[in-house]
């Protein structure tokens, strides 16, 4: 049974006390009402990593961690980074590669993109690829092109590891902003993403989208616009929401075009 996935980005919030309670409560919730036809991760800052994995494993919970971002360097003298084999060794199962606040925000270029997604692929662990059109490129229509070339541009010469890459389409106007593309928009861009990843030999790839979802809003986009889940920001900060969203993808995935 293909299954979705959901992953909530904490991003730059909760303490690692705050991680242990929220993990506490999805853990809870996920064990009180499984959602069989989806994939649950949590990805939290780097120093609450140790204490959400400690408090799934205590819970014997499916639920998997996610590291927000990863060097590109195997060790060494790169202060203030943390190496692919410091997350595995901690037992995370994914690293969020080029989200955009990365790319915009810490000038993460598309061939920084490529190396990091390299070194998580090379390293053993799952990527998640982030990509997406900024308001300019969409309002200009170049927004296909512009994410075909995110995808050229990071996903070449990884083919062998392609059973471990999950796409993110975020429309950064969307990112944390309340307004949500629509699902015609999430549609065609899914659309025009699997073609592209076909041609590139990522056929099998889940591709979620990202950007505003919330419990009102996911149960249509999963049934309409064809995605395989969600990357969630604001929305995974509470155990309720969170929840809502996983739910609405096990209600609706089997039914989604
Ligand atoms: P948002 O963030 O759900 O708060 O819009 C999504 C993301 O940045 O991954």
């Amino acid at each position: 049974m293909a299954k979705a996935l959901v992953i909530g980005n904490w991003k730059m919030n909760l303490d690692y006390v705050e991680a242990v309670h929220l993990t506490q409560q999805v853990a809870a919730l996920l064990a009180s009402r499984p959602a069989e036809r989806v994939d649950v991760a949590l990805a939290p800052p780097f120093v609450d990593l140790r204490s959400v994995t400690s408090v799934l494993e205590a819970e014997r919970s499916l639920v998997t961690v996610a590291a927000q971002h990863v060097s590109d360097r195997d060790n060494g003298a790169f202060t203030g980074e943390v190496s692919v084999a410091m997350l595995k060794r901690l037992g995370i199962t994914w690293v969020i590669v080029g989200h955009s606040e990365r790319r915009t925000m810490y000038h993460m270029d598309d061939a920084s993109v490529a190396d990091t997604l390299k070194a998580v692929l090379r390293g053993g662990l799952n990527a998640v690829l982030c990509v997406g059109e900024d308001l300019a490129t969409r309002e200009a229509e170049n927004h296909e092109s512009f994410v075909n070339h995110q995808l050229v541009s990071a996903l070449s010469g990884v083919e062998e590891f392609a059973e471990r890459v999950t796409v993110a389409y975020e429309p950064i106007w969307a990112i944390g902003t309340g307004v949500t593309a629509t699902t015609g928009q999430v549609d065609a861009m899914m659309a025009a993403m699997r073609l592209q990843l076909a041609s590139l030999g990522f056929s099998s790839s889940r591709v979620l989208y990202g950007g505003s979802v919330n419990a009102d809003n996911a149960a249509e986009i999963v049934t309409e616009a064809g995605v395989d889940g969600f990357l969630v920001g604001g929305a995974s900060l509470k155990a309720e929401s969170f929840g809502a969203i996983i739910h609405a993808c096990d209600d609706c995935y089997a039914e989604r075009r």
